[in-house]
């Protein structure tokens, strides 16, 4: 792949609500929860910001992001430029999170998770969470166990070091301290994709991103039975 990986194909092509069921799925998850403009919530890996732009336009939330790649960071701050959106947003990493102990009422993972060192990851959001705050993730989790050989294909594409199942997710969370946890299987496969992608395309881009967008097609097909994807919430 030239060096290139998933996520600059991310970046690249601007992909707003970059996570499964898009920014759908990501407002029913919010409405089930007690979010109002008194809230102080993290997008953890916000990627071009479309989650978090919805988090203040729909609650006044206090809002603020952290995600690691430049060409997202310069692509959220754009957006909320434009829309005139108070959202603090920085550059940094969810394995390190610069804020103090006890500052958030939610934090929203949207695909982050499972792409970072999951143990340092949830310690991180464990620290930041209030008491009684709220972890909301959505992350690719595995059906059942592949063969070695296919999982290293799964984990080579996504450039991971692992594959989750459900159980795994639970033993990780309960091990940073998360109490009730939940974690809930949607009936919207995987290989249905975002029915309403976002794009902001770089001008700039390298042709072989275009293959990357084709392989993670294939994954996605090849793998239609196990790789899947879980909603996830627990509590401080
Ligand atoms: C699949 S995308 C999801 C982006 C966004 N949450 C959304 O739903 O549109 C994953 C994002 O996580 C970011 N990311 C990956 N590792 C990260 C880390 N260690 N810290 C912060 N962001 C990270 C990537 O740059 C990318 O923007």
């Amino acid at each position: 792949m030239g060096g290139l990986t998933y996520f600059d194909f991310l970046a690249k092509f601007g992909v707003g609500g970059a996570h499964p069921g898009g920014i759908h799925l990501t407002q029913n998850i919010l409405s089930q929860e007690n979010i109002s403009e008194k809230s102080v919530i993290l997008d953890a890996g916000c990627g071009t910001g479309q989650t978090a732009a919805y988090l203040y336009q729909q609650y006044r939330a206090n809002v603020f992001g952290i995600e690691i790649n430049p060409i997202m960071v310069e692509k959220a701050k754009s957006r909320f430029q434009t829309l005139q959106l108070p959202i603090s947003l920085i550059q940094g990493s969810i394995e390190e999170v610069p804020f103090a102990d006890n500052t958030f009422d939610f934090i929203l993972s949207e695909s982050v998770l499972a792409f970072v060192n999951k143990p340092k990851a949830l310690q991180e959001f464990y620290r930041v969470l209030k008491k009684g705050g709220r972890l909301l993730a959505n992350e690719m989790t595995m059906n059942r166990l592949v063969s070695d050989q296919e999982a290293a294909e799964i984990m080579n594409f996504y450039a991971v070091d692992s594959l989750l199942l459900e159980k795994d997710w639970e033993n990780y969370l309960k091990s940073a301290g998360f109490q009730n946890i939940k974690i809930e299987e949607q009936n919207f496969p995987l290989s249905h994709g975002n029915q309403t992608p976002e794009f902001n395309f770089s001008t700039d881009f390298d042709p072989e991103l275009f293959h990357i967008l084709n392989e993670h097609g294939n994954i996605v097909i090849k793998y239609q039975d196990t790789l899947s994807y879980r909603i996830i919430t627990a509590t401080k």
